[in-house]
Formats: structure tokens, sequence, C-alpha cells
């Protein structure tokens, strides 16, 4: 088990780089196996999502190498198109596989994703869009058996604007038949950095970034070598981390326009925000204010992604603050960790009431899942005194070496490793 030890108290200044995006780098790797040959992935985060996505990808044949910032994945040998339930178990979204298995085999088994701390995370719209283009479909004690031979190109609408729905089908469709039309696309822009990699590949895919997506199926696809597109949720956790503590700091490889909600956000509560190309300035010389309501939307709204990080500012913000979480069921966990550190937060269903106080206190918390794991680690820098912030395997799925990038800033975080 591992845990961080933070001391709160300090100012955060200086620069840091943010790295390639774990929710843009996850399709593309299952992208990765649609031209039968070589990929190079530039600025591929070493975080613990893309150690599994690689454990799949060799599980299927391929060849894998990786070093500090590179991932480079050969795909020509695949000879397997079944994921077994323990690697599905391990990272939920390993179902983006599924897609681009059946595109390249015409027929893949994967084990049944099943839900997370978020909650159910179903798979209808997947299962729904892959039935509607032909695929057979058999769901057999936690398994899910597809036959895409019969695949027919089609217009597909999406109940709801679905990332890994969006993708799955962008993934499945690139190299069959005809043409696709995805209706009510996500509009994310990990979906247009899957696309940039797709059509460099060869495929012939647009409208991502809008809400209906054209696939022209092409009979092949080629080596390519891509530069994932910056963690906008990361460098947007670091601005809501510079608030807390009173930083002045600069972001470098960010893309400004994908976290414009969240700049927005921040401007209206007082921090002073530069953006400059693809760096970013925040300065937050006093006590910030935010007396609104904040709703988490698909993109380009703000998003559900920095929703917990948000509600650790919002803590110690001036005001009272309403958050309602229209993406997911169950994405409040970090407030009852937040409340043993003195915030004071009421949470009913889907919507959190913050009332700011003046300071958080230190305290032995636990990250219940990935995003509420940052946003102990933020509160915590605030805090009075020491924090414990444990769990932090989940803060490893999608954060590489955060401890690192906020102790180049000044804050006072350093790493336990402890067996139990
Ligand atoms: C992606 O998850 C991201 N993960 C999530 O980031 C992100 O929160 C989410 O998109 C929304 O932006 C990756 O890209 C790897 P969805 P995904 O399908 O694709 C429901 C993080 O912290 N739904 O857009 O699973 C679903 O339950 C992670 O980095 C169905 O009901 O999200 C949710 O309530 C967390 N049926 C909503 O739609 C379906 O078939 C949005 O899900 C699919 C989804």
């Amino acid at each position: 088990m591992s845990a961080y030890i933070i001391n709160g108290g300090n100012y955060l200044s200086g620069e840091i780089r943010i790295g390639g995006a774990k929710n843009s780098v996850l399709p593309i790797m299952a992208a990765s196996l649609l031209n039968l040959s070589e990929t190079v992935l530039l600025d591929c985060p070493r975080i613990s999502d893309v150690d599994i996505s690689v454990e799949i990808l060799k599980r299927l044949g391929c060849k894998v190498f990786r070093d500090e910032t590179t991932a480079v994945i050969d795909s020509s040998d695949i000879n397997n198109f079944e994921i077994p339930l323990e690697l599905m178990n391990k990272m939920r979204s390993s179902f983006i596989f599924l897609g681009a298995m059946l595109a390249v085999g015409g027929k893949a088994v994967c084990g049944y994703p099943g839900g997370c701390e978020l909650g159910a995370r179903p798979i209808d719209m997947h299962l729904k869009a892959f039935k509607k283009l032909g695929v057979r479909i058999k769901e057999q004690g936690g398994y899910i058996s597809c036959d895409s031979s019969h695949f027919k190109a089609c217009k597909v609408a999406l109940d709801f604007p679905s990332v890994g729905a969006t993708e799955n089908i962008m993934l499945l469709a690139c190299k069959q038949k005809g043409t696709t039309t995805i209706i009510n696309a996500a509009r994310e822009p990990e979906i247009s950095d899957l696309q940039n990699f797709l059509n460099s590949m060869g495929a012939k895919i647009s409208g991502a970034g809008s809400n209906k997506i054209k696939i022209e199926g092409v009979a092949s696809l080629k080596s390519v070598k891509k530069r994932i597109m910056p963690d906008r949720i990361v460098a947007a956790t670091m601005m809501f981390a510079a608030c807390i503590s009173g930083g002045n700091i600069t972001l470098k490889n960010v893309t400004c326009s994908h976290i414009e909600s969240v700049i927005l956000l921040l401007q209206g509560c007082g921090a002073d925000i530069y953006t400059h190309g693809d760096s970013l300035d925040i300065i937050c010389s006093k006590r910030l204010r935010f007396s609104d309501t904040l709703c988490t939307m698909p993109y380009p709204g703000f998003p559900t992604d920095a929703q917990a990080q948000a509600v650790a500012a919002f803590s110690t913000m001036e005001g009272t603050s309403i958050v309602k979480e229209t993406i997911f069921e169950n994405r409040f966990n970090h407030a009852s960790e937040l409340k043993k550190m003195g915030a004071d937060i009421t949470v009913d269903d889907r919507i959190a009431v913050i009332k700011g106080v003046k300071r958080l206190s230190g305290a032995h918390v636990y990250a219940p899942d990935l995003r509420g794991g940052a946003a102990l680690v933020i509160a915590a820098l605030g805090a009075e005194g020491t924090t414990v912030v444990d769990n932090i395997h989940y803060i490893d799925r999608g954060y590489e070496q955060l401890d690192k990038m906020l102790s180049a800033l000044g804050g006072d975080i350093k790493r336990n490793d402890y067996y139990e």
C-alpha cells in the first residue's frame, strides 16, 4: 500500500510541464491494434492505467517497448482476441478494446467491465450501437462474445454523448466497408485526438469535436508516430492546487482551449489567469470566493473529472457553493474524507452544498477513487498541519508522480510505500 504525507501551508510557485492525457492514450493504445504494424506514442504517461493497457496488448499478441516518455507498440503478430475477466476488472475502460479487436479479428470476447467507485458504469449504449451495426452479441457468465462478420454501416444515435461508446464505434467502424455516422457523439477533446490518430494511420473520419461523426471505412491502416495531447484534467488539478495554497504557478504544455470552463470558473472566483500559446499562469494572491452553482456537463461544459478537485478548493473559499454532478450517480465519495479535515459539506444524491471554512486541518484520509484522491491532496496542501492521504494507488492510475510535480512547486509532500 502507499500513502502521501503532506504538510500543508506552503505557497506553490514555479513552473511544471503537463504530460500526455490518460483519457486520450487509452483509446489510442486500443487503436494501435488496427494497423497490424508499428505505432510510436510520444508523451505516453507513466501511469498504472497505461501499464494495464500494455498488459492487455501483450495478451493479444502485441510487442510493446517503453522508455521514459515513449511507447512503441507492434501489432503485426496479434493472435488473440479475448480479454480475461481479471484484466477487465483491473481497469473497466479496457472495454474500449472491444471495437478494435472486432475491427481486426472479426470476433472478440471480453469480460464484463462491471461498475466502479463512481457508479454502475453500464455499457448498454456500446452494445446497443454495436447491435445496430450488425454485430452479433452473446452475454453469458460475465463474458461478452461478439461477431462482426455481418457488420452493416449505418447511422447510430447515442442516448447520451458517451465518450467510451463514441470511441468504441469509431474503432469498430474505421476498417469496415461503408459509411457509419454517430449522432449525439461525445465532443471531448480526447475524441478529436483519437480521430487525428486514426486519420494519420489512413482512416477517413470527420466531425470529431461536434456531435456528429462520420466514419468512412478503409481496407487497411499504416504505421504511425503520434504525440498524445496534454492532459487537461491534470492541468485543472494543478490549477485548483494553486488556488487552495495561494500559489503563483506556470503550466507548460497545456491546450488552454480544452480547459476554458475551468479558467472561467477560477477567474470568477478571483484568480488571475493568463494564457499564452501552450502556457498558462495562475496567480491566487488573495482568498478566493465562490457563492454560486457549478454543474458538471459533457464537454465543453465543466468536466466531471475536475469536480472533486473543485469541491476541495471551494471548501476553503469564501461563500457557499452548490455542486451538481450530472454525469455519474456516485461521484461525491471525497466529501466524507474532506469532512474529516473540517470541511463543511452536505451531500444529497447528486448535489453537494459546500460552506467555505477559513482553513482545513490535517487528518488521516483515504482516497476513494482517482479524482477524489487528487482532491484530498489538494485539500492537504492548504490544510493546517500534516495529512496522510492513503490508498494512493487510485491516484497512480491517472497522475504520473503527483508528489514530484507538487514538490517541484514547493509543496511539502512525500510518498510512503508501506506494506501491511
Ligand atoms: C470517460 O469514461 C472517461 N474515462 C472518464 O474519466 C470521464 O469521467 C467520462 O468519460 C465522462 O467524461 C476514459 O476516457 C478512460 P461515458 P466513460 O461513457 O467513457 C453512462 C477519469 O477520472 N453510460 O461518457 O466510461 C455512464 O455510466 C475517468 O479519468 C451508460 O449509462 O464515460 C456515465 O454515467 C472517470 N451507458 C455517463 O454515461 C453506457 O453504455 C458518462 O459515461 C455508457 C455510459
